[in-house]
């Protein structure tokens, strides 16, 4: 049987849990060969977890044959400007589910190409993501919910039914968003913060019930 080749875009702390990631989705039966990191500040040619670093940008670009590649970037823009940078037409996308994720009702969920779901991560039904989402560790994402593209929510989080997240939204660990709230795209949501009400494009809110900060994040 014919395996597909599969590299980890990033090869920091994330990078290294898809990694493992990846060798469960295997050891149930996922038909992938992971062949390695891509990363542009590491050294090509080191080992990190026993996998090699191939190389960075550059090297995805020239790739001659098809290659699936995981974006292993939280921090919304980054992701949304390393995917934008790939030209390559060899490189595809997959959705990865790990075996231990409830990805809900396969009728009526959508996922964008790019879209992560990792070990312990619940969904329930008619929920959309966009591609390139990251639902981390033990989130749960209720009924109707609506996630733009590029937008990473870290673990532990609660998003309550109906729900809608704009594009490149950072959803902090352990965050609750009450249900039928509306955050624009560009957001920020605090690790452990409860939003109770509408936000608007380009907010970062902290606390409980949260506020606006006026702060500036670059990153997480
Ligand atoms: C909310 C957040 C986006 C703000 O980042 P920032 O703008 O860089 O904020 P700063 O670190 O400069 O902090 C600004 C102030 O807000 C406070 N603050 C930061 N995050 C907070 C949070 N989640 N809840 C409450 N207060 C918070 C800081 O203590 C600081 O207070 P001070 O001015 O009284 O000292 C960020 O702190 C956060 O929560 N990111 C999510 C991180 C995460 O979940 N990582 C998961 C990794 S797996």
């Amino acid at each position: 049987m014919k395996l597909k080749k599969l590299a980890i875009y990033g090869a920091g702390g994330l990078g290294r849990e898809l990694a493992w990631m990846v060798k469960d989705i295997i050891e149930h039966g996922g038909k992938w060969e992971v062949i390695g990191f891509f990363d542009d500040g590491k050294e090509k040619d080191s080992f990190i977890d026993e996998l090699p670093v191939l190389g960075g940008l550059n090297e995805i670009n020239a790739s001659p044959a098809p290659l699936n590649l995981v974006i292993a970037i939280s921090d919304p823009p980054t992701k949304e400007k390393l995917v934008r940078d790939i030209v390559n037409t060899n490189i595809e996308f997959p959705v990865l589910i790990h075996p231990a994720c409830l990805a809900g009702d396969k009728k009526n969920n959508r996922f964008g190409r790019g879209t992560v779901l990792t070990a312990g991560v619940i969904l329930t039904t008619r929920i959309q993501m966009g591609e390139f989402v990251l639902i981390n560790l033990a989130s749960t994402i209720g009924h109707d919910v609506n996630i733009g593209k590029f937008s990473s929510v870290m673990p532990g989080c609660s998003i309550s039914g109906a729900v809608t997240l704009g594009e490149r939204c950072l959803v902090g660990t352990g965050a609750r968003i009450l249900q039928n709230i509306i955050i624009g795209e560009d957001s920020k949501v605090g690790a452990g913060a409860v939003v109770t009400r509408n936000f608007g494009s380009g907010s970062t809110l902290i606390g409980v019930p949260a506020v606006k900060t006026t702060s500036h994040v670059e990153g997480v």
